[in-house]
């Protein structure tokens, strides 16, 4: 074989911290990161830009839907920040869609089958030639059901709660534990009851619970898993 380049897809709940391990993963291994929680919630941004949020704070499904083939979504590589920054249609949207308006939005907006698709062609795209991390909720289910490396990340809600809460107010947001921790759990129930490609582990996946493991303890982690998957091949 003249490569053995291979796709690593990482999956989990909402702030169980994998998009900071999928990120430091692809920059020590040198290969391609993406995040595709970020691109779900630029379609939400879109939504919201657009007028496509009912009064009643459902989606006018049908609007967005139609607008689907409008909606342009990037990456920039890494600046001095080592952040990969989300463009939509071409502008950088990295702050705006960590907003809690978007990730309010962004589970009924991700369990639209016609979004799910969408997106889904263009991760298989971006995966075309491997040597790709991606996380999100079914990149090992459905994006990539042959991913080489699997992992599953679970930690407690509280933990993660606490975690999202912390990012929030390094940012300046004044929001409360009680408030996050509600977000946390309605996600997580709307990610893994939805019909469309729910929130689940793959059957080959390898489960991490990173709650009391350090971000080195991690990457040791994943870099062992990450060795002995490519020695094999
Ligand atoms: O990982 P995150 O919190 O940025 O993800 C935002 C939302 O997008 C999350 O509520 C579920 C959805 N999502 C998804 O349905 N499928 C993915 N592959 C990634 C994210």
């Amino acid at each position: 074989a003249h490569t053995n380049k291979i796709i690593v897809a990482i999956d989990g709940y909402s702030s169980s911290g994998k998009s900071t391990m999928a990120r430091a993963l692809a920059a020590r291994i040198g290969y391609v990161y993406v995040d595709s929680g970020a691109m779900y919630r630029a379609v939400t941004l879109y939504a919201i830009r657009n007028v496509m949020v009912n009064p009643d704070h459902t989606i006018n499904k049908e609007r967005l839907i139609a607008a689907l083939p409008e909606i342009r979504i990037s990456f920039e590589a890494p600046g001095e920040d080592g952040v990969q920054h989300t463009l939509l249609n071409g502008e950088d949207v990295e702050n705006e869609i960590h907003d809690m308006e978007v990730s309010n939005l962004v589970s009924p907006v991700a369990a639209i089958p016609e979004v799910r698709s969408r997106l889904t062609a263009m991760q298989q795209s971006f995966g075309k030639d491997k040597g790709i991390v991606m996380d999100g909720r079914d990149i090992g289910t459905t994006v990539f059901p042959n991913a080489e490396l699997k992992i599953f990340v679970c930690a407690s809600a509280e933990e993660r709660a606490r975690r999202r809460l912390k990012e929030m107010t390094e940012k300046g947001e004044k929001v409360s534990f009680d408030e996050v921790y509600k977000n946390v759990v309605e996600r997580d129930h709307i990610d893994t009851t939805r019909a469309v490609s729910p929130l689940k582990k793959a059957s080959d996946a390898i489960e991490l619970d990173n709650g009391n493991m350090t971000r080195d303890e991690q990457m040791e982690w994943l870099l062992d898993k990450f060795n002995s998957k490519v020695a094999s091949l």
